[in-house]
């Protein structure tokens, strides 16, 4: 009989869109304080050299070149990850591992020229493993070397829209993008993805309630998941401007509930 494999399950979620401005940073800073709350850890990288996360999670700039994920793409990687504790006053679970805008433009350029280029982050993870439950990607908005990495990286995929026109068209492109890509880069298994979610949206806008429902009947036909819309709320702004979530920031405020069907559906791919 073969052993049962006690390996606890990770799960690696890249949160990619191709718009700029729709909660990519906001989700993951949001998703990584729910999740830890519910008792598991979580690793936060910031793949995007504009690195809005940091200031989300209300991180210091990293003060050592090690610490921030340009090393870790860097050839000369020594194994040793060095994460920063994040929101330490109410949460002991979350870890990131911070961008820095000069260094990651570098390593990106650099990489491109290097074999196995889109793999590097997946093989450091498979050489240097984490024992955290859940590692979440945050990424730039263009498609490029970054994005590649963190979606060859990946076991799940999230995908965050902003109800406009050209979402619409923005969404099946992406969409079309992920399938072309995985094929492209032969993963195996072929990263799951958990759903779309809508993203400042205000029910009293016509524009936005008559975008949603094609967005819905367009996942739909895709068979894919299409969570309830997270509201538009300055307040969602103003706590992550402070570098805090909503949950610490307004406790009470309505929108902290939009996150949680997608915690749920996270926690249900955990146990699988
Ligand atoms: N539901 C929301 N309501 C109000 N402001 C939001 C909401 N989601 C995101 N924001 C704000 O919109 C801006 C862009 O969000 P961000 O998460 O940085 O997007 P991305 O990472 O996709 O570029 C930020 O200032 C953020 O605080
Ligand atoms: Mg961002």
């Amino acid at each position: 009989m073969p052993l049962v494999d006690m390996q606890p399950r990770q799960i690696r979620i890249v949160i990619l869109s191709n718009a700029g401005g729709c909660g990519k940073s906001t989700l993951a800073s949001h998703l990584a304080y729910l999740l830890a709350r519910k008792k598991n850890t979580v690793v936060l990288f910031d793949l995007d050299p504009q690195g809005s996360l940091s200031v989300f999670c209300g991180l210091e700039e990293p003060d050592d070149y090690k610490q921030t994920i340009s090393f870790v793409f860097d050839e000369e990687f020594d194994g040793q990850w060095r994460f920063k504790p994040v929101w330490t006053e109410y949460e002991s679970k979350i870890l990131a591992c911070q961008s820095e805008l000069i260094s990651l433009l570098r390593e990106a350029k650099s990489l491109e020229k290097q074999a196995r280029a889109e793999y590097r982050l997946k093989d450091r993870l498979e050489d240097y493993p984490l024992a955290q439950d859940i590692l979440i990607f945050d990424c730039p908005t263009t498609l490029g070397i970054l994005s590649v990495n963190a979606l060859a990286a990946s076991t799940h995929i999230l995908i965050p829209v902003q109800l406009a026109a050209k979402s619409v068209d923005g969404m099946t492109k992406l969409i079309d993008w992920i399938y072309k890509s995985c094929d492209e880069l032969r993963l195996k298994p072929v990263p799951k993805i958990i759903g779309v979610i809508p993203n400042l949206y205000e029910a009293k806008r016509a524009g936005h309630r008559n975008f949603d429902a094609v967005l819905r009947k367009i996942l739909r036909e895709e068979q894919l998941k299409y969570f309830p819309p997270i509201r538009n709320t300055s307040e969602l702004e103003n706590a992550s401007t402070r570098g805090k979530p909503l949950h610490v920031h307004r406790p009470t405020h309505k929108a902290c509930q939009d996150f949680e069907p997608i915690v749920t559906e996270i926690i249900e791919y955990l146990k699988q």
